[in-house]
């Protein structure tokens, strides 16, 4: 048993954080020493909250370790063995901006994938890379987990442009495991799924259950799902696949898919919440972290909010303090990740990053080979992958023609004339955060 296991928590003040925090007071064989958030001065209110409400989170459980809040980001790395990232760049505001310019000139706004993803990557990005410099200097050996979005696209930043050991999470690939394991009445531990693509770009081939293939049980399963309110994610407004679409292509196609395959239908969605003045995403979320926070701040709560499950980010800690657990005590399993792609992909650049099953234990994380695309699904990934490295390029560079052409490349924008306009907008209403794009 490793003891004195040292986690920094960069986003400190987001109201995941206890959801994280239960989760690590929940391991019995991880010997945490210290937990440390750290945030930005505009977060310091919101971390104060999260803060004493996971303490007494920690008080109330059986695990004492010591916990932390700091703004002073090179003490809060200094002596890190993990450094979960989870920030978001210009808060909720910026995330609204993000998804409201694409929508203006009628594309897909969601704060992940199309323009709004791309917005998010831009101003994250020089961050990110900054965060990594600081962890070089004073915790070169520690691990960092990515949850920060664009998540893909952050870990091939950190990967690409820093030394940095980052992995990169996202709940999306646990989330179907567990909804299978429900539907089907299986234990959620014995579901192994055969999983390739990228971040919000994925395909499920095959799902195992002790080594049987049981995918057409849960493409039939799937079909029946459809037209019903439930789906997989809290945060996405789909309807399921429609029948014809599973037929089509004989695969669980990540829900975030809904966007790229189902574009139409998504946007009308976005459209008509907005003309009813409802907003973005990002306004039922601004409105989920003003109850969420009033509860965090009642000395009467002491456990996680039944009312967080309303986020996307279902079982994030599970995830998390699983691959820390691999990590840390040398145990090793297959976890679906972030990583660079090596040779899993065989028709992405060596140096990408993949979302796919990997071998974890004390060494790391190294993908299993998965061999040639689906023709099918081949050339979507090949050309989001090409607008996630342009779009690193060119927040990197501050290289205005990279940020047109990556726009371009992206299957969200529906052409060039747009994403000229839609990339001004950015440019214009992120000023702030994008001073190395000359205006
Ligand atoms: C899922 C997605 C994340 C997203 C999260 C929260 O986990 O994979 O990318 O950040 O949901 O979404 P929300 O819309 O609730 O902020």
């Amino acid at each position: 048993m490793k003891s004195g296991i040292k986690i920094a928590v960069v986003g400190g003040g987001s109201s995941y954080t206890p959801e994280l925090i239960s989760g690590l007071v929940g391991v019995n064989d991880l010997a945490i020493e210290r937990v440390t958030l750290v945030d930005v001065p505009e977060g310091t209110k919101k971390m104060e909250s999260v803060r004493s409400f996971c303490q007494r989170l920690i008080d109330h459980s059986a695990r004492e370790f010591h916990l932390e809040a700091t703004l002073d980001l090179r003490q809060a790395l200094s002596g890190a063995d993990f450094v979960l990232s989870q920030f978001r760049v210009g808060g909720m505001e910026a995330r609204a901006r993000d998804e409201r310019i694409p929508l203006q000139y009628g594309a897909i706004g969601q704060e992940t994938v199309g323009a709004g993803g791309f917005a998010n990557a831009l101003r994250t990005i020089p961050v990110a890379l900054d965060i990594a410099r600081e962890l070089e200097r004073v915790s070169p050996r520690a691990r960092l987990i990515n949850f920060t979005n664009p998540s893909g696209i952050i870990t091939e930043a950190l990967l690409r442009y820093s030394s940095v050991d980052a992995i990169g999470l996202c709940n999306v690939p646990i989330t179907i495991e567990r909804t299978i394991a429900q539907a089907l009445h299986v234990p959620w531990d014995t579901v192994r799924l055969d999983i390739f693509g990228l971040n919000h770009l994925s395909f499920v081939r095959h799902v195992y259950v002790h080594g049987q293939d049981i995918m057409p049980e849960v493409l039939e399963y799937l079909k029946g799902e459809y037209g019903k309110e439930q789906s997989f994610m809290a945060n996405i407004p789909e309807e399921n696949w429609q029948p014809y679409m599973l037929e089509a292509f004989p695969m669980i196609p990540n829900p975030y898919l809904q966007y790229y395959w189902n574009s139409d239908i998504m946007r009308k969605k976005q459209v008509t919440e907005w003309e009813q003045g409802r907003g973005t995403r990002a306004t039922q979320v601004m409105k989920i972290e003003q109850d969420l926070f009033k509860l965090y701040d009642d000395p009467s709560q002491h456990q996680v909010p039944d009312l967080l499950m309303r986020r996307g980010g279902a079982y994030y800690s599970t995830v998390a303090v699983m691959l820390i657990e691999s990590l840390a005590l040398n145990r090793t399993r297959e976890m679906v990740v972030n990583v660079r792609n090596g040779w899993a992909l065989a028709e992405l650049p060596p140096n990408s990053v993949v979302e796919v099953p990997a071998v974890i234990d004390g060494r790391g994380a190294r993908p299993l080979t998965l061999g040639a695309l689906p023709q099918e699904v081949k050339g979507l990934i090949q050309q989001v992958k090409a607008y996630e490295e342009l779009t690193i390029e060119a927040a990197i560079e501050g290289d205005r023609n990279k940020a047109l052409a990556a726009l371009v490349t992206n299957p969200l924008v529906p052409s060039g004339d747009v994403a000229y306009r839609i990339l001004n907008d950015i440019l214009q209403e992120n000023r702030e955060y994008l001073g190395r794009f000359a205006l």
